[in-house]
């Protein structure tokens, strides 16, 4: 048996966000999300599922910090949900909501867990939506209102926050395939949220500095995806570059070289026009820490019925496959040494690259209770294996990723797909919130206690 141990100061948690499991859509004062309003409308959600008790942490949360910390976990990353603490999404706070996250952050610190706050994963205050939402420059302003007061409130004890999970799925799967809230298909209200989510970036990176009593760190999670051409024709070649520069290249270079290559696609150029205004790019080029989500690689052809996109996702044969992705490790040491080749290797001393993280990863499989109570997901400790270990290659190799984030502790509302995704490394018996630990989650613990892969 060989063994990798990771540096010393490498970082185990996982990762989770409000709508996905907190419930209690409307209790204590809370304002509905553009998720709540969502999941109410028929047709939306894979068995008209909805997250209005999902497993219930807002009000079993203690429970789940022990659960955490008895699996060993150091790290937790968690959102917090903007309408719980402004119900109109700018103006009044409500105190309640403003509780329960003061309770969780204090429980988890005594519990030696180290809180990692992201400021947005999706469930904007439908309030905010009904004032034209991303689409509108006013809302950096409300962002950044919503950044400082949680900065001012938490910034005494939470180090690292986030400002946004996965900017590019609010502004491509929200706003041009329309499948999650706002359920919108249109290319210029995608670009403008594209721009705003990165714009209201910057603007939250100097208010959670300014208002933080302690020196904290900011960074922002994005979906990056490798990009493989279906064949090797000149126009699927193409498609694969253009849904590098969408996907990648747009978010990663305004971040880190205050630079935007967006404008290299003629019509996005145009529908930009003056969204894009003189002084954005400087005030979003801040980051503290970089964190990475991965799941799979992907696959495309060129497509021209996609709007702006002209491309769409092939499913290779011969490969295998979980219950929503293709299962391909080697696309996250592809994806980890590609960044770091094209902008970490060669940052200069006065600009370093950010602090690097694998902020997500994990698989959902259907696995349920034996006869004798044991949950044997051996799929997705194989499945978190071969991620780790490509991982351990990359670090290897010279990118120096600073910790890894499993999605996620606790099977959830999975979005579009509602309950029928399980991510957890522990099961939740939906009907009676029973929490069961897989073995999956004895193993991951195991790797966290040893800090190495066997
Ligand atoms: C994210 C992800 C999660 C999903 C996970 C599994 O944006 O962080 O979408 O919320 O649950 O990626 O699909």
């Amino acid at each position: 048996m060989t063994r990798f141990t990771f540096p010393k100061d490498f970082t185990w948690g996982s990762a989770s966000s409000s709508y996905q499991i907190e419930g209690a859509w409307n209790a204590d004062g809370k304002g509905p999300s553009i998720w709540d309003t969502f999941t109410h409308q028929p047709g939306r959600i894979r068995n008209e599922e909805n997250g209005d008790i999902s497993i219930d942490h807002y009000h079993l949360w203690k429970q789940d910090i022990h659960l955490m910390a008895d699996l060993g976990f150091k790290t937790y990353r968690f959102s917090t949900s903007w309408p719980r603490i402004f119900p109109e999404g700018t103006g009044k706070t409500n105190p309640k909501g403003v509780a329960f996250y003061d309770r969780l952050i204090d429980e988890l610190l005594k519990r030696k867990i180290e809180p990692w706050l992201c400021l947005y994963h999706w469930d904007l205050p439908q309030a905010l939506q009904d004032k034209g939402g991303w689409p509108s420059r006013s809302i950096t302003g409300w962002f950044s209102e919503y950044a400082a007061f949680m900065a001012q409130k938490f910034g005494d004890r939470v180090k690292y926050w986030i400002t946004h999970n996965e900017p590019a799925v609010t502004a491509a799967v929200g706003y041009l395939l329309g499948e999650h809230p706002p359920g919108i298909k249109d290319p210029l209200s995608a670009i403008k949220t594209l721009h705003h989510l990165l714009l209201s970036h910057g603007m939250a990176y100097q208010a959670i500095h300014s208002n933080s009593k302690k020196p904290v760190k900011v960074g922002i999670v994005l979906n990056v995806s490798p990009a493989y051409p279906a064949t090797d024709s000149k126009k699927d070649l193409e498609a694969a570059s253009r849904f590098d520069l969408l996907n990648n290249r747009s978010f990663l270079e305004p971040l880190l070289l205050g630079q935007s290559p967006v404008t290299e696609i003629k019509l996005v150029k145009t529908l930009l026009g003056s969204t894009l205004q003189p002084g954005d790019l400087d005030q979003i080029n801040h980051l503290d820490f970089l964190g990475v989500n991965y799941y799979s690689r992907t696959v495309v052809k060129h497509d021209f019925k996609t709007p702006v996109l002209e491309l769409a996702q092939v499913h290779p044969p011969g490969s295998e496959y979980s219950g929503m992705w293709e299962i391909f490790p080697e696309g996250l040491f592809e994806l980890l040494t590609s960044i770091w080749k094209r902008y970490g290797a060669s940052a200069p001393n006065d600009h370093p690259f950010p602090e690097l993280y694998l902020t997500e990863n994990g698989i959902p499989v259907p696995d349920g209770l034996d006869f004798d109570g044991r949950i044997r997901d051996e799929r997705r400790i194989r499945y978190l294996h071969d991620h780790i270990f490509q991982l351990q290659r990359a670090i290897q190799a010279g990118v120096p990723v600073k910790g890894y984030f499993v999605w996620t502790l606790l099977d959830n509302f999975e979005w579009a797909y509602g309950y029928e995704m399980r991510y957890g490394l522990v099961h939740v018996d939906f009907k009676t919130q029973k929490r069961t630990v897989k073995e999956s989650g004895y193993w991951f613990s195991r790797v966290m206690l040893n800090n190495a892969l066997d």
